[in-house]
């Protein structure tokens, strides 16, 4: 009945989640990443899951390299739309629950207002698209559900904080876009608030809630406030000047504002979600520099 197996276990998330599993009991975790399983490779999938049955798949996996997926699209699409097809069949087929991970980017950033989650989807980019199609191809298993979230990082792996944390050591000045606006995510924070949702339902037996949900940190900046922070942080010496997305060409068009209204999962979990300064200094507080 609490059994869950995390796949892309060794990426943010993943490994945010076995960081912080002592937290929570009576969850049984199984980690599982690329190297033991595919999840584009089905024959493999279901021999994995025929030989054990999990309640809860989370599926932290995914092709998340944004520029690199404008070039590389057919390998994007397999992993992050042929994969989640995968795990949503079998999660039909083992009768699991599948919570499963999206992005901020499969909106355009037209809006000027936080995006909910019934907002209508236009990627800009190949991963945007890539997973839009995964929301689709996750939610065809009646038991799904989707978490949507933003500008994820985390003391693993390589992301935006730990790139500025390296550049400014080495650099005198960072140039940074501020005409792109969304909410960096604490990936234990979320990690958290996953397991918050299975362990309420496994000890109050609540319905699973399936559906879509946005769960970003709160507030909002631009890339550029994102760096100063980090940079004022460490008091380090580096100066953060802010650009034009213009003056920062990158392979993948990036939404303007890609803000998430997040109050749906607030009041479904009722749990709160902690403000992104404030995440970003925990995590900062564990980064050796
Ligand atoms: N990072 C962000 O800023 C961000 C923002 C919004 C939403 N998200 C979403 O949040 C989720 C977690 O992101 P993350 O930042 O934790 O990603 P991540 O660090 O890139 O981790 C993804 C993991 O999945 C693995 N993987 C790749 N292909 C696989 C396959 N075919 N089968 C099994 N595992 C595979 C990766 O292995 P390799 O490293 O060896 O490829 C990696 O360990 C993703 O769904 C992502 O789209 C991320």
């Amino acid at each position: 009945m609490n059994s869950i197996v995390v796949l892309g276990a060794k990426g943010q998330l993943g490994s945010e989640i076995k960081k912080i599993e002592s937290e929570f009991s009576g969850l049984n975790i199984t980690y599982t990443d690329v190297d033991e399983l595919d999840i584009t490779n089905l024959s493999k999938l279901k021999l994995f899951f025929n030989n054990r049955r999990f309640s809860y798949i989370i599926n932290a996996a995914a092709y998340t390299a944004v520029d690199k997926a404008e070039t590389e699209e057919k390998k994007a699409m397999q992993v992050n739309v042929e994969g989640v097809t995968n795990l949503a069949r079998l999660a039909a087929n083992f009768k699991s629950h599948l919570i499963h991970i999206s992005t901020d980017y499969v909106f355009d950033g037209k809006a000027n207002k936080p995006y909910n989650e019934d907002s209508p989807t236009n990627p800009l980019n190949v991963y945007g698209r890539t997973k839009q199609k995964s929301e689709v191809e996750a939610l065809r298993h009646v038991d799904t559900m989707v978490i949507r979230t933003s500008w994820l990082y985390s003391t693993f792996g390589n992301n935006f904080v730990k790139t500025i944390v390296r550049l400014a050591k080495e650099k005198n000045e960072l140039r940074i876009v501020y005409d792109q606006i969304g909410s960096p995510t604490y990936a234990e924070d979320l990690a958290r608030a996953i397991l918050t949702i299975i362990q309420q339902q496994v000890h109050h037996k609540n319905v699973f809630k399936r559906g879509i949900y946005h769960f970003a940190n709160h507030g909002v900046c631009s890339w550029y406030d994102f760096a100063k922070e980090i940079v004022n942080y460490f008091n380090l010496p580096c100066k953060v000047k802010p650009i034009l997305s213009d003056d920062y060409p990158t392979p993948a068009k990036r939404p303007a504002y890609s803000v998430l209204h997040c109050q749906k999962f607030i009041e479904t979990f009722e749990q709160e979600i902690p403000y992104w300064r404030d995440s970003l200094h925990r995590c900062l507080s564990t980064l050796k520099i």
